[in-house]
């Protein structure tokens, strides 16, 4: 409400403004041109024209996982956000590997010459998903190929190791051989719909673990959120270690606990791209402004916590493991990068405003790691921005609050489900 009768205060203040200087001109004609003049002062720019950064949910296909160029083209300065997810699947595939062989005297628990690991997975049809499962498998050498690419489906149960969909990998230590088996895996998706849920995670862990608990020596999970509930129900009580992906508060403090590790995915560089990118936009300026060349307030970044693809329109940030040797540098996911921590001008960089929305507000890692950081880079970038948190199941559920998008000067959009796009351009290009 209060928002509300701020623009209307607004709205009215530009069309006076506009409406007097025509008065001292005279002309009939002249009033009218005024008057849309005056409509058109609330945003001169076509909602279509308007910067896009598209976040988390990258524009693709869900089954194939081919780009929506479309998407990522839409304007001239429409880009996507995200991160390496091939070289973060490999840093967590990696670690958890490094964990076995370091671990090779006590991991078996039970002595059978096969470390048996779960996994969970967050949503069958998200980049970062597949990516990461793909990842552990072909580190880990139980995975398939199919097609160009490794199997990243589910496999339900695979006790006896006669899945077509994984394999039964070797891992050689000290000497000895031992197999390496993916007992179980699934998408954790809950009743309504919500992928990644942390729930169903939880209630999983607890069917697999009252059949074949003594098999169960590491877990693997696609995400922290998920990961966590595991090691709370029971992983940490079994000294099973678990391994999740994100690095959120919660998950690095549990570290010393015994859960085996997590990899950030910077969201501190990611959440500062999604804005900055915006940022420049409105100004005018080269996009690279405070990103590859420095600004005036001194924020760059360097080249080893992203990169940008041109062809993709995309900006990626880089990945780094996060164990037991170096957790303590990662105690606050929410602390902004002190390399792009300068607040802009005001007089350069005039408040905008932002519409922003995040697909489910119950996501663990968006919830208590990227939207804090971008609460605290709005107010560094000058950036008035609107959050609207969806229900994580229906794309109109979210796409019903862009009801009247001439009042934000940019947008910044985390899909529900990645095929969605169109769902919101078809909105801008009303
Ligand atoms: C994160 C997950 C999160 C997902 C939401 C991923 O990048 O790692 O934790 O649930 O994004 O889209
Ligand atoms: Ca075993």
């Amino acid at each position: 409400m209060k928002k509300r009768n701020t623009l209307l205060a607004l709205a009215l203040t530009f069309g006076m403004t506009v409406g007097l200087a025509a008065c001292g001109s005279g002309s009939e004609k002249k009033n009218d041109a005024s008057k849309e003049s005056s409509d058109a002062a609330v945003s001169k720019v076509a909602n279509k024209d308007k910067p896009l950064v598209w976040f988390n949910r990258q524009p693709s296909n869900s089954s194939t996982g081919e780009l929506d160029k479309t998407a990522l083209s839409f304007n001239k300065d429409t880009y996507y956000v995200g991160f390496d997810a091939a070289q973060g699947a490999e840093v967590q595939g990696t670690m958890i590997k490094e964990y076995i062989e370091k671990n090779i005297d006590k991991i078996d628990r039970n002595g059978d010459g096969i470390i048996g690991y779960v996994l969970a997975i967050g949503d069958v049809g998200h980049n970062d998903s597949i990516a990461r499962t793909i990842g552990v498998r072909k580190v880990l050498g139980t995975g398939v190929e199919k097609g160009k690419s490794i199997n990243s489906e589910p496999i339900g149960t695979n006790i006896d190791g006669k899945s077509k969909i994984v394999k039964d990998g070797t891992i050689k230590v000290k000497g000895k051989s031992y197999k390496i088996r993916e007992l179980a895996s699934q998408e954790m998706k809950n009743n309504s719909g919500a992928t990644w849920d942390a729930a169903t995670a939880g209630n999983a862990i607890g069917t697999w673990a009252s059949s074949f608990a003594d098999q169960i020596d590491v877990i693997a999970s696609n995400n922290d959120g998920m990961g966590m509930s595991i090691f709370n129900s029971w992983s940490k009580d079994n000294k099973v270690p678990t391994f999740g992906y994100d690095a959120n508060n919660d998950a690095v403090a549990a570290i010393p606990e015994g859960y085996g590790g997590t990899v950030s995915q910077h969201a501190d560089v990611q959440a500062y791209l999604t804005l900055r990118i915006l940022r420049n936009a409105l100004d005018g300026v080269d996009i690279d402004t405070g990103i590859g060349k420095k600004d005036d307030a001194g924020n760059v970044l360097s080249s080893d916590v992203y990169t940008y693809n041109k062809d993709q329109r995309s900006y990626y940030a880089l990945n780094v493991a996060v164990t037991a040797q170096n957790y303590k540098d990662f105690s606050d996911s929410t602390k902004v990068y002190e390399p792009v921590s300068y607040q802009l001008d005001k007089t350069k960089s005039p408040e905008k405003k932002v519409w922003l929305n995040i697909y489910n507000s119950s996501d663990n890692f968006l919830g208590s790691t990227y939207q804090p950081l971008l609460q605290a880079y709005d107010d560094l970038l000058n950036l008035k921005v609107e959050y609207i948190a969806g229900d994580g199941q229906t794309e109109s559920n979210i796409t019903n609050r862009l009801g009247n998008p001439s009042e934000y000067d940019a947008f910044a959009i985390n899909m529900v489900k990645t095929d969605n796009g169109a769902s919101y351009t078809s909105i801008l290009s009303q």
